[in-house]
Protein backbone atom coordinates (compact mmCIF):
# COMPACT_ATOMS: atom_id res chain seq x y z
CA UNK A 1 0.00 0.00 0.00
CA UNK A 2 1.39 3.70 -1.15
CA UNK A 3 2.40 5.79 1.78
CA UNK A 4 -0.35 8.31 2.81
CA UNK A 5 1.05 11.59 1.75
CA UNK A 6 2.14 13.70 4.49
CA UNK A 7 0.50 17.02 4.99
CA UNK A 8 2.45 19.97 7.16
CA UNK A 9 0.15 21.80 9.07
CA UNK A 10 0.54 25.74 9.35
CA UNK A 11 -0.91 28.38 11.17
CA UNK A 12 -0.85 31.64 9.20
CA UNK A 13 -1.02 35.00 11.24
CA UNK A 14 -2.43 38.11 9.71
CA UNK A 15 -2.98 41.93 10.83
CA UNK A 16 -5.39 43.17 7.99
CA UNK A 17 -7.20 42.36 4.48
CA UNK A 18 -5.80 38.44 4.39
CA UNK A 19 -5.74 38.16 0.62
CA UNK A 20 -2.50 36.18 1.11
CA UNK A 21 -4.05 34.00 3.44
CA UNK A 22 -7.06 33.65 0.82
CA UNK A 23 -4.81 32.53 -1.69
CA UNK A 24 -3.46 29.72 0.47
CA UNK A 25 -7.28 28.88 1.52
CA UNK A 26 -8.38 28.43 -2.09
CA UNK A 27 -4.92 26.70 -3.28
CA UNK A 28 -5.61 24.12 -1.15
CA UNK A 29 -8.55 24.06 -1.85
CA UNK A 30 -8.26 23.17 -5.22
CA UNK A 31 -5.51 21.63 -5.03
CA UNK A 32 -6.54 19.27 -2.16
CA UNK A 33 -4.52 18.95 1.08
CA UNK A 34 -2.71 16.08 0.21
CA UNK A 35 -1.57 17.38 -3.42
CA UNK A 36 -0.55 20.78 -2.11
CA UNK A 37 1.53 19.54 0.84
CA UNK A 38 -0.40 21.36 3.69
CA UNK A 39 -3.15 22.61 5.16
CA UNK A 40 -3.86 25.46 7.51
CA UNK A 41 -4.95 24.81 10.69
CA UNK A 42 -5.48 27.76 12.43
CA UNK A 43 -5.17 31.66 11.90
CA UNK A 44 -3.96 34.25 14.41
CA UNK A 45 -3.60 37.94 14.76
CA UNK A 46 -2.75 40.60 16.62
CA UNK A 47 -5.92 42.49 16.18
CA UNK A 48 -9.83 41.78 15.86
CA UNK A 49 -12.45 42.53 13.34
CA UNK A 50 -10.55 42.49 10.55
CA UNK A 51 -11.25 40.64 7.39
CA UNK A 52 -8.46 37.99 7.53
CA UNK A 53 -10.01 36.49 10.10
CA UNK A 54 -13.40 36.92 8.88
CA UNK A 55 -11.95 34.97 5.56
CA UNK A 56 -10.44 32.13 8.21
CA UNK A 57 -14.07 31.86 10.08
CA UNK A 58 -15.72 31.44 6.69
CA UNK A 59 -13.64 28.73 5.67
CA UNK A 60 -14.27 27.34 9.04
CA UNK A 61 -10.88 27.30 10.40
CA UNK A 62 -10.28 28.16 14.23
CA UNK A 63 -9.06 31.77 14.92
CA UNK A 64 -7.09 33.55 17.41
CA UNK A 65 -6.43 37.23 18.58
CA UNK A 66 -3.46 38.01 20.94
CA UNK A 67 -3.08 41.74 21.18
CA UNK A 68 0.00 43.64 22.63
CA UNK A 69 -1.75 45.73 24.66
CA UNK A 70 -3.23 43.11 27.00
CA UNK A 71 -0.13 42.43 27.72
CA UNK A 72 2.12 44.26 30.79
CA UNK A 73 4.83 43.97 28.67
CA UNK A 74 6.04 42.87 24.66
CA UNK A 75 8.14 40.14 25.92
CA UNK A 76 4.66 38.31 27.61
CA UNK A 77 2.69 39.14 24.27
CA UNK A 78 5.35 37.09 22.56
CA UNK A 79 5.09 34.13 25.13
CA UNK A 80 1.65 34.14 24.77
CA UNK A 81 1.93 34.59 21.11
CA UNK A 82 4.30 31.51 20.66
CA UNK A 83 2.12 29.42 22.93
CA UNK A 84 -0.97 30.39 21.16
CA UNK A 85 0.42 29.10 17.82
CA UNK A 86 1.85 26.46 19.51
CA UNK A 87 -1.46 24.81 20.13
CA UNK A 88 -2.01 23.88 16.59
CA UNK A 89 1.25 22.23 16.72
CA UNK A 90 2.15 23.99 13.42
CA UNK A 91 5.31 22.15 11.00
CA UNK A 92 5.17 26.12 9.69
CA UNK A 93 3.78 29.46 10.08
CA UNK A 94 3.39 31.97 7.58
CA UNK A 95 3.22 35.75 8.42
CA UNK A 96 1.02 37.01 5.58
CA UNK A 97 0.63 40.85 6.59
CA UNK A 98 0.95 40.54 10.05
CA UNK A 99 2.39 43.53 11.27
CA UNK A 100 4.21 42.99 14.56
CA UNK A 101 7.58 42.02 15.02
CA UNK A 102 8.05 38.69 16.92
CA UNK A 103 10.29 38.53 20.14
CA UNK A 104 13.05 35.83 21.10
CA UNK A 105 10.43 33.06 22.95
CA UNK A 106 8.47 32.98 19.39
CA UNK A 107 11.94 32.94 17.25
CA UNK A 108 13.07 30.23 19.79
CA UNK A 109 10.12 28.45 18.76
CA UNK A 110 9.69 28.89 15.33
CA UNK A 111 12.91 30.05 13.96
CA UNK A 112 14.10 28.12 10.67
CA UNK A 113 9.99 27.42 10.15
CA UNK A 114 8.64 30.85 10.32
CA UNK A 115 7.81 32.47 6.98
CA UNK A 116 7.04 36.25 5.92
CA UNK A 117 6.11 37.96 2.87
CA UNK A 118 7.32 41.22 2.41
CA UNK A 119 6.02 44.14 0.17
CA UNK A 120 9.45 44.74 -1.56
CA UNK A 121 12.88 43.33 -3.06
CA UNK A 122 14.53 43.18 0.43
CA UNK A 123 17.42 43.85 1.19
CA UNK A 124 15.67 47.19 -0.11
CA UNK A 125 12.83 49.15 1.76
CA UNK A 126 12.38 46.63 5.10
CA UNK A 127 10.03 47.28 7.76
CA UNK A 128 5.75 48.64 7.66
CA UNK A 129 6.03 50.53 4.84
CA UNK A 130 7.88 48.58 2.17
CA UNK A 131 5.63 50.33 -1.36
CA UNK A 132 5.43 53.91 -0.27
CA UNK A 133 9.53 53.61 0.48
CA UNK A 134 9.84 52.31 -2.57
CA UNK A 135 8.04 54.97 -4.42
CA UNK A 136 9.14 57.72 -2.47
CA UNK A 137 12.85 56.55 -3.41
CA UNK A 138 12.43 56.52 -7.21
CA UNK A 139 12.89 52.85 -7.82
CA UNK A 140 12.08 52.09 -11.32
CA UNK A 141 11.62 48.25 -9.99
CA UNK A 142 10.18 46.78 -6.89
CA UNK A 143 8.73 43.74 -5.90
CA UNK A 144 7.58 41.07 -2.93
CA UNK A 145 10.26 38.63 -1.08
CA UNK A 146 8.98 35.73 0.64
CA UNK A 147 11.96 34.93 3.09
CA UNK A 148 12.32 32.78 6.62
CA UNK A 149 12.21 35.47 9.53
CA UNK A 150 15.12 35.87 11.80
CA UNK A 151 16.05 38.49 15.01
CA UNK A 152 16.42 41.51 12.41
CA UNK A 153 13.57 43.87 10.75
CA UNK A 154 12.97 41.58 7.38
CA UNK A 155 16.83 40.81 7.44
CA UNK A 156 15.91 36.28 7.29
CA UNK A 157 17.04 34.34 4.19
CA UNK A 158 15.79 34.94 1.23
CA UNK A 159 13.30 32.34 -0.45
CA UNK A 160 11.78 33.46 -3.21
CA UNK A 161 11.18 37.23 -4.90
CA UNK A 162 9.27 38.57 -7.49
CA UNK A 163 9.81 41.52 -9.78
CA UNK A 164 6.98 44.17 -10.22
CA UNK A 165 7.82 47.79 -12.65
CA UNK A 166 6.99 50.72 -10.88
CA UNK A 167 4.71 52.97 -13.44
CA UNK A 168 5.19 56.61 -13.42
CA UNK A 169 1.39 57.46 -12.71
CA UNK A 170 1.80 54.76 -9.77
CA UNK A 171 0.61 55.56 -5.96
CA UNK A 172 0.82 53.59 -3.52
CA UNK A 173 -2.34 51.78 -3.48
CA UNK A 174 -2.04 51.08 -7.40
CA UNK A 175 1.69 49.49 -6.89
CA UNK A 176 0.20 47.75 -3.91
CA UNK A 177 -2.64 46.25 -5.98
CA UNK A 178 -0.02 45.07 -8.74
CA UNK A 179 2.81 43.89 -6.23
CA UNK A 180 0.30 41.27 -3.99
CA UNK A 181 -1.36 39.86 -7.17
CA UNK A 182 2.47 38.68 -7.86
CA UNK A 183 3.26 38.19 -3.83
CA UNK A 184 -0.02 35.59 -3.37
CA UNK A 185 0.96 33.91 -6.20
CA UNK A 186 4.64 33.24 -5.02
CA UNK A 187 3.91 33.01 -1.58
CA UNK A 188 1.20 29.84 -2.75
CA UNK A 189 4.18 28.50 -4.72
CA UNK A 190 6.91 28.50 -1.89
CA UNK A 191 4.71 27.49 0.89
CA UNK A 192 3.72 24.52 -1.30
CA UNK A 193 7.48 23.40 -2.39
CA UNK A 194 8.77 24.00 1.43
CA UNK A 195 6.14 21.81 2.60
CA UNK A 196 5.95 18.82 -0.03
CA UNK A 197 9.82 18.30 -0.82
CA UNK A 198 11.56 19.92 2.61
CA UNK A 199 14.37 22.53 2.56
CA UNK A 200 17.75 23.30 4.16
CA UNK A 201 19.10 26.54 5.60
CA UNK A 202 22.98 27.20 4.59
CA UNK A 203 23.73 30.70 5.65
CA UNK A 204 21.74 33.09 3.93
CA UNK A 205 20.83 30.07 1.04
CA UNK A 206 17.63 28.16 1.23
CA UNK A 207 17.81 25.25 -0.40
CA UNK A 208 14.50 23.59 -1.20
CA UNK A 209 14.83 19.88 -2.19
C1 LIG B 1 1.15 42.19 1.89
O1 LIG B 1 1.50 42.96 0.77
C2 LIG B 1 2.37 41.92 2.75
O2 LIG B 1 3.55 41.80 2.03
C3 LIG B 1 2.40 43.15 3.61
O3 LIG B 1 1.07 43.38 3.94
C4 LIG B 1 0.25 42.97 2.85
C5 LIG B 1 -0.88 42.13 3.39
O4 LIG B 1 -1.87 41.96 2.46
N1 LIG B 1 3.25 42.95 4.74
C6 LIG B 1 4.06 43.87 5.21
O5 LIG B 1 4.11 45.02 4.78
C7 LIG B 1 4.94 43.41 6.36
N2 LIG B 1 6.01 44.34 6.57
P1 LIG B 1 -3.09 40.96 2.73
O6 LIG B 1 -3.58 41.24 4.16
O7 LIG B 1 -4.11 41.31 1.71
O8 LIG B 1 -2.57 39.55 2.59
Amino acid sequence: MAAKPVVKRLVVLVSGSGTNLQALLDAIATTGAEAYGAEIVAVGADRAGIEGLARAERAGLPTFVCRVKDYATREEWDAALAGAVAAYEPDLVVSAGFMKIVGKEFLARYGGRFINTHPALLPSFPGAHGVRDALAYGARVTGCTVHFVDDGVDTGPIIAQGVVEVRDEDDESALHERIKEVERRLLVDVVGRLARNGYRIEGRKVVIQ
